[in-house]
């Protein structure tokens, strides 16, 4: 397995995206935990990292990124404007920068860092338990030995992917980003269905769960298509058959396709990038 070699890593904001990162790269020995610095403006929180997690931890952001090998951001994108500019100073120019705010775009960061190697990513609340994916792009700054680096690092949170560009980090914002809604919301659907036809709910549940993460483990694992595992369980004249045809009925795949759209179009709204 890569590690993170003698990198010092940065963490800005100590909240659950950092912990979630900062246990996955202790967790997988990626890091150590002296490696690893976290400014967090709460002092209980402080205190809190430091007893679960034995990292540093630190209260002023530009202190704690001098010297910093990667610095994720990890703070909320409505605070970006006030905790990112300060740290400009103080970055080491050889430094990666790794952004996780969501719809914080990489011109925004370059205007309120300077030139600077920078990742954009977008992981996905999976995260924090390890079974995340993120996308992720980076600047013609970053190096490559820097871009594995980033690589390693996301990998602490499950699977990730570099994209070309971020009108892909965009539309990752749409599927990955906002996906594990859309599964919770199905899920939910399919549980109230079992309870409605007599299930109790927690066998309702056990049941809706497994099915789903069975279904992805086992669609990952086959070189089939999709439409051919699901041709798989679908035989003729069967239940299968008369379920699915109810949920084509019901629109599902132009409800989902528009879901992913509007999603999109949301994150590059509010990425500035369209004003319709
Ligand atoms: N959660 C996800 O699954 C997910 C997915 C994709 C992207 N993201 C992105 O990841 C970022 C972090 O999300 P999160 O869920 O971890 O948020 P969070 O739990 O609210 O964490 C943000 C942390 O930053 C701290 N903070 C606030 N102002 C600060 C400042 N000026 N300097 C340093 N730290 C400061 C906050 O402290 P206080 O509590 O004291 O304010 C809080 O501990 C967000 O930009 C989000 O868009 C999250």
């Amino acid at each position: 397995m890569a590690s993170l070699g003698n990198a010092h890593i940065t963490f800005i904001g100590g909240g659950t995206m950092a912990e979630a990162l900062a246990r996955g790269i202790l967790g997988r020995r990626l890091a150590a935990p002296g490696q690893i610095t976290v400014s967090e403006p709460l002092a209980e929180r402080r205190a809190q990292l430091a007893e679960a997690l034995g990292v540093v931890v630190a209260e002023e952001n530009a202190e704690a990124v001098r010297g910093a090998d990667i610095v994720v951001l990890a703070v909320k994108p409505q605070v970006a404007g006030a905790a990112v500019p300060p740290l400009r100073e103080a970055l080491r120019r050889e430094a990666l920068v790794l952004s996780i705010m969501a719809g914080v775009r990489i011109g925004t960061l370059e205007g309120m860092l300077g030139p600077i190697a920078l990742v954009r990513a977008m992981p996905n609340t999976p995260g924090q338990v390890g079974e995340g994916i993120t996308a992720w792009t980076r600047t013609p700054a970053v190096t490559d030995a820097q871009a594995e680096q980033a690589r390693t690092l996301l990998s602490a949170l499950g699977d990730e992917v570099e994209v070309a560009g971020e009108d892909y980090v965009d539309m990752a914002t749409a599927l990955s980003g906002s996906g594990p809604a859309y599964v919770f919301l199905f899920l939910e659907a399919l549980v109230d269905a079992g309870v409605q036809m007599g299930l109790a709910r927690p066998v309702a549940e056990r049941l809706a769960l497994q099915t789903v993460r069975g279904a992805a483990v086992y669609a990952q694992q086959s070189p089939l298509h999709l439409a051919v595992l699901r041709n798989m369980v679908t035989s003729p004249g069967g239940t299968t058959a008369e379920g699915l045809f109810a949920l084509e009925q019901g629109g599902l795949r132009a409800s989902v396709t528009q879901a992913v759209l509007a999603s999109y179009r949301k994150a590059r709204k509010l990425g500035g990038m369209d004003t319709a």
